[in-house]
């Protein structure tokens, strides 16, 4: 059975930077504190002619290069988002006609922040039986789209971003080497948009009550994030086989900076063996971890032969953790 690799990385971010100093003028908050509670000090925001898919194309674009293969070459693509052009027909439809495909399976994944690892995962089991060869993976979130400018809580932590990766049958000793995925929906409203589905269709009332825009209880989301990282990475440590003393990086979701630090504590890491840009870039949801992927891998901090574990928490709450050998 083939393990399955990441064969090239790709990223697409809106040129448009949003500062903290830019917020203080639109919330009651301050540089000091955004960056005290979260590590963040700026973020993108798409402009009126981006979307979802059009940025997930040039992402795309720049994963098949790196691959040395061409659209007309992928067997399957996942666009993992919680932020679509539209609610019909999914955003991996678009993306897909774009590139100029073949009619291959194409779909969106909704897991939130976990949503690349929830779709690299897929992406496995399809490369391991043998039923493709090459997979695109995206994450992809234009979450400025659904946040509240009036909202402190919420909009000072997101950032627009997307990045994709070619997954492919690895060459040995590379690939995957162990995976787990969670969702526990008792804390389902613990992150959501509470209009525009069924539960509340779009009216007029919703608007005013801005019930279109992310609502998150990101305290109680803070312990459980941590809680659940921990576990779950040492879980696909043991299942691997690999010791924190032997990885080379760790990624994280780029949710919080405290988040990443408490993680990195409880697993004994090193500083400079975890990743972290959420300085940069914010909150991308599923793009966060593709993104650092890719600037890792074209920086040269990944390395042949490298152990690399990635984990990630969102909405659902879902959570999960990968390992794998570049
Ligand atoms: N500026 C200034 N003050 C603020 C701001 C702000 N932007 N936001 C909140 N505050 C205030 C609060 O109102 C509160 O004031 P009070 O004490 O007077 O009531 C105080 O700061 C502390 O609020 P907390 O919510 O306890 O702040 P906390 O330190 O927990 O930081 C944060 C908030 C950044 C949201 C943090 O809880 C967090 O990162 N949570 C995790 C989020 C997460 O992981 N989400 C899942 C992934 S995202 C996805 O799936 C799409």
């Amino acid at each position: 059975m083939n393990l399955a690799g990441i064969l090239g990385t790709g990223t697409a971010l809106p040129e448009k930077v949003i500062t903290n100093h830019d917020l203080e003028k639109l919330v009651e908050t301050s540089d000091q504190w955004i960056i005290e509670r979260t590590g963040i000090k700026e973020r993108r925001q798409a402009g009126p002619g981006e979307t979802t898919s059009t940025l997930s194309v040039q992402a795309s674009r720049h994963a098949l290069e790196m691959a040395g293969i061409t659209a007309q070459d992928l067997d399957l693509i996942i666009c993992s988002t919680i932020s679509p052009d539209m609610p019909l027909p999914s955003t991996a439809s678009f993306i897909q006609r774009e590139l100029g495909a073949r009619s291959c399976c194409s779909f969106d994944l909704a897991a939130a922040c976990s949503g690349f690892l929830f779709g690299m995962t897929v992406a496995e089991q399809y490369i391991k039986t043998g039923k493709a060869k090459y997979v695109l993976v995206i994450g992809a979130e234009l979450l400025s789209r659904y946040l509240d400018y009036k909202d402190r809580t919420t909009c000072v932590i997101f950032g627009d971003g997307v990045a994709a990766a070619i997954l492919g049958p690895a060459a040995p000793p590379s690939g995957i080497l162990a995976s787990e995925l969670h969702t526990n929906g008792q804390y389902a409203d613990h992150l959501y948009i509470p209009a525009g589905g069924t539960v509340k269709p779009a009216s007029c009332e919703t608007v005013t009550a801005r019930e279109h825009y992310i609502k998150m209880r990101g305290n109680e989301l803070f312990k459980v994030a941590v809680r659940s990282l921990e576990e779950v990475s040492r879980r696909v440590m043991q299942e691997a086989g690999v010791t924190t003393e032997q990885l080379a990086l760790m990624i994280p979701h780029q949710a919080n900076q405290r988040i990443t630090d408490a993680i990195r504590i409880r697993l004994g890491m090193p500083v400079e063996k975890v990743y972290a840009n959420i300085s940069r870039v914010g909150n991308t949801s599923s793009a966060s971890i593709p993104i650092c992927l890719d600037e890792c891998v074209r920086s040269g901090q990944i390395k042949k032969g490298d152990l690399i574990l990635m984990s990630a928490f969102g909405a659902g709450v879902t959570w999960g953790a990968i390992l794998m050998r570049w």
